[in-house]
């Protein structure tokens, strides 16, 4: 086969086979096809799109580009989450004690921060002692044992999306639908899970913005998984602000200790429910949604679902006291609250600023190389809708370099916008995606 035959195909709009699609994705996998000819098939591919057929073909190209994670030696039916990405987006921490404890058992692989927002590794760090690299043998056995477990991606997990993913990432070809798509879901194949349920994010913080975009996403996603065999849905929540109130490594650790022990709810909650509830049902251990909604609340209520972190940490290496005792994570040295300038009421938040200003001050990384500081972050203390007076604090800064402090403290200020008249909160769940319907809320 050839490379310049199969580009000059999608230049003039014609559709590429399963086997052209395959040629390409085992190239960009193994190195033999260069990168000028890979750049230039991704830019033809963004703008003259992939049919379904194609889309499909692709991901299952990429997804078997490397090693398929095999989790069938783990009894019932192995669930997976995945969110497009967030800020203050702690469900993973929240949910995944809490399914496991309902008896459906998660083996997930998660990533870290990019860019502005939060990343579940980096969270997970900030708990002292805590590993996130098992031996594969390791990873299934825990999972066996106590139901859950979460770790990074092994190394040779889709490296043909790893390639193509570093070139679109430097060729202007990230935002194509398609391409999005088959990436995201190429990695769900290969890490094993039968029942996968997406989280995408829309809004001024996520990677659709509008809604119509996001359920667009959701649905090209859960057509390609279940095309290839797995149950898969997706709901479409909002990311116009911050879905915790804890923004920051270890903070965030902290709210979903707190939510987890019963002592705080809210949307934080309300989404992980939400999204716990498909896992439970597409996992088969409850018949309805409400079920699921209310198996997983008395896991709340009984203490289970935070049992489930604790023994999860302690097999993961990590230092189970902050299960009791939040205060024994890392901890900033200078806390200041940020209060409002004039009074009125929270009308919309630009959310990717507040989480590039948390990025600024050592919650995540600008390079790859750099060290995060996993004690520093904001506490949030308003939402959308809410009416607030000049003075009140509308932020609790957690710094530990003095010279980030107003810089920061003015970025966040500035990311919240003050009406006047009152203000609508935000909505929470925008759609529902399985393969057949598409049900906006
Ligand atoms: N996340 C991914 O894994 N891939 C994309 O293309 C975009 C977001
Ligand atoms: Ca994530």
């Amino acid at each position: 086969m050839d490379m310049l035959g199969i580009i000059e195909k999608k230049k003039k709009k014609q559709e590429l086979s399963p086997e052209e699609i395959d040629f390409f994705a085992k190239g960009a996998a193994d190195g033999s096809i260069p990168d000028y000819q890979l750049s230039a098939l991704l830019m033809a591919i963004r703008l003259n799109g992939m049919s379904r057929q194609e889309t499909v073909a692709l991901t299952l190209s990429m997804a078997h580009s490397g090693d398929m994670m095999d989790l069938s030696s783990i009894p019932g039916v192995p669930a997976d989450k995945h969110s497009t990405g967030g800020v203050g987006d702690t469900t993973t921490l929240v949910l995944v004690p809490l399914v496991a404890a309902c008896g459906v058992p998660v083996a997930k692989m998660s990533g870290r921060g990019l860019g502005h927002t939060g990343g579940t590794l980096d969270k997970l760090e900030s708990i002292p002692g805590f590993t996130i690299g098992l031996s594969e043998d390791a990873f299934l056995k825990q999972v066996r044992e106590i139901g859950c477990a979460v770790i990074g991606q092994t190394k040779n997990l889709a490296p043909a999306d790893k390639s193509l993913y570093a070139l679109r990432d430097v060729t202007a070809t990230v935002d194509s639908l398609p391409l999005i798509a088959s990436s995201i879901v190429s990695k769900k194949l290969a890490s094993g899970a039968q029942a996968i349920v997406l989280d995408v994010k829309t809004g001024a913080g996520a990677l659709m913005q509008t809604t119509e975009e996001s359920i667009e996403l959701a649905q090209a996603m859960v057509r390609i998984g279940c095309d290839a065999g797995r149950k898969m849905v997706a709901l479409v929540t909002d990311m116009g602000q911050p879905l915790g109130s804890h923004v920051g490594n270890a903070l965030e650790v902290k709210e979903a200790i707190d939510v987890l022990s019963g002592r705080v709810t809210g949307p934080l909650l309300d989404v992980s429910l939400m999204l716990g509830a498909r896992m439970l049902l597409l996992g088969g251990v409850v018949a309805t949604v409400e079920d699921g909604q209310q198996k997983l609340t008395e896991a709340l209520h009984n203490g289970n679902g935070l049992e489930k972190l604790r023994q999860m940490i302690v097999a993961q290496g990590g230092d189970p006291a902050c299960c009791d005792d939040p205060s024994k994570l890392p901890q900033a040295k200078i806390i200041v609250e940020v209060v409002a300038p004039t009074d009125g009421y929270i009308e919309a938040m630009d959310t990717i600023r507040m989480g590039n200003a948390a990025q600024a001050m050592g919650a995540g990384r600008k390079q790859k190389t750099d060290v995060i500081d996993y004690s520093v972050g904001f506490v949030l203390h308003k939402r959308i809708g809410d009416s607030v007076s000049k003075g009140e604090p509308l932020f609790t800064l957690h710094a530990n370099r003095a010279n980030t402090v107003e810089s920061t403290a003015k970025e966040l200020l500035e990311s919240i916008h003050l009406s006047p008249t009152p203000t609508a909160p935000g909505k929470l769940l925008h759609a529902f995606v399985d393969s057949e319907h598409i049900e906006r809320f």
